[in-house]
């Protein structure tokens, strides 16, 4: 069955060559025909092909689907004291993770499940329609493998995080070893993805490395690599993560212009969460000193109990506009073409004929209104 958009004011595709020629290839005035799950056709309204039914939008803005590619959702239990303790001058270390993984390991499958899909209705009722998921909050073979079952229920983007901390009492080394060895063994099958938390700053997390020793036993059990790095302090993890050819470096608050020029060098996206600044109120990344010198840079919300609860990627948006200096075409690239980089799929995050059919509908005209009207429900994703 085929479906006609239109009424469409300004369609973002991401596709230059079809658009206007900027990188968010605009066509005012626009249409498009939907076919199962694929765009078939976009373009001026006034040229739109005929389809066995039509959808009229008003005159609002239509932009991809938001890539959010970095999300924590597999968790139970709740931090808001220790915001509320962050917003009395406590400092982010990632001590507090063991209390969510605590509450984690104590719920039952059924909870986890149910509080997984509220939070993914969450992030789509405000457009985002591909979702990476993290375990990291299991930290047992058994633990970390149920999160990576119940995350792949929901999403294909599921990512291996048992070295996101040293569970509290457990050997280092000992603990590294399970990463790199039985718990991989487990989860490998269950993830397309792995990841670690490499940040010598905390005493929970990484260094350079037990991080390498993690990724590489990753790599080498067919995983693709992503790194939390560099965000408490300008750590390897950066450069780590460049050398080893991973997908995505994520946080980057911390640089060193080696760390710049290996970004800007290499084929690694550099995803920035700047809601995790927002929300343990620390220094912005520096995202224009990435963009002048050419790296690739990706948003993401970093949804997570700790550092920033948030699955709001207009959030993000804005946040990237006002914090960041990115203009509002730079920071909805980098929520949806980008984080679509980082997570090597050229599928999504575009909307040009044989990409997936994911739209997000704002109401609104144009996507400037995303940074220009914060905290307002604009977006939703596109059901057919
Ligand atoms: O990406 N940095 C490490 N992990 C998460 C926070 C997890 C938590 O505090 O629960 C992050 O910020
Ligand atoms: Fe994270």
């Amino acid at each position: 069955m085929s479906v006609l958009v239109t009424g469409i004011a300004e369609l973002v595709t991401n596709d230059p060559a079809a658009g206007d020629g900027s990188p968010l290839g605009i066509v005012r005035d626009a249409a498009l025909v939907i076919e199962g799950d694929r765009v078939a056709w976009v373009g001026a309204g006034a040229r739109a092909p005929a389809a066995d039914e039509r959808r009229h939008l008003g005159g609002r803005a239509v932009v991809p689907g938001f890539v959010d590619s970095h999300t924590h959702l597999v968790f139970a239990g709740d931090r808001a004291a220790e915001f509320e303790a962050r917003m009395n001058g406590q400092r982010y270390d990632g001590g507090g993770i063991a209390s969510t993984v605590a509450a984690t390991r104590a719920a039952g499958d059924d909870t986890l499940r149910s509080l997984l899909a509220a939070r993914v209705a969450e992030a789509r009722a405000q457009g985002t329609t591909t979702v990476e998921v993290k375990s990291g909050y299991g930290l047992t073979v058994d633990d970390e493998a149920r999160a990576l079952r119940l995350a792949g229920a929901v999403t294909t983007e599921t990512t291996y995080l048992g070295g996101h901390v040293v569970p509290p009492g457990a050997d280092r080394g000992a603990y590294v070893a399970a990463v790199a060895g039985p718990m991989l063994a487990a989860c490998a099958p269950l993830a397309r993805w792995i990841d670690v938390f490499c940040e010598p700053a905390s005493a929970h997390a990484f260094d350079g490395d037990e991080s390498w020793t993690i990724l590489t036993a990753g790599q080498r059990a067919g995983l693709g690599l992503r790194v939390h790095g560099n965000q408490l302090s300008a750590g390897p993890g950066v450069r780590l993560a460049v050398e080893l050819g991973a997908a995505s470096v994520d946080h980057c608050t911390h640089l060193t212009s080696a760390d710049v020029d290996a970004l800007a060098t290499g084929s690694t996206v550099a995803t920035l969460l700047p809601g995790v600044e927002f929300a343990t109120r620390s220094p912005y990344p520096d995202a224009r000193r990435l963009l002048d010198a050419g790296v690739t840079v990706a948003l993401a919300s970093d949804c997570n109990p700790g550092s920033c609860y948030t699955s709001s990627m207009p959030f993000v948006i804005a946040i990237a506009v006002r914090e960041l200096r990115m203009t509002p075409a730079e920071a909805l690239w980098a929520a949806t073409a980008g984080a679509a980089r980082s997570l090597r799929r050229d599928d999504i995050g575009v909307l040009s004929p044989g990409a997936r059919a994911d739209l997000a509908v704002l109401d609104a005209p144009s996507h400037v209104h995303l940074a220009y009207r914060p905290g307002v429900p604009l977006a939703r994703a596109f059901r057919v």
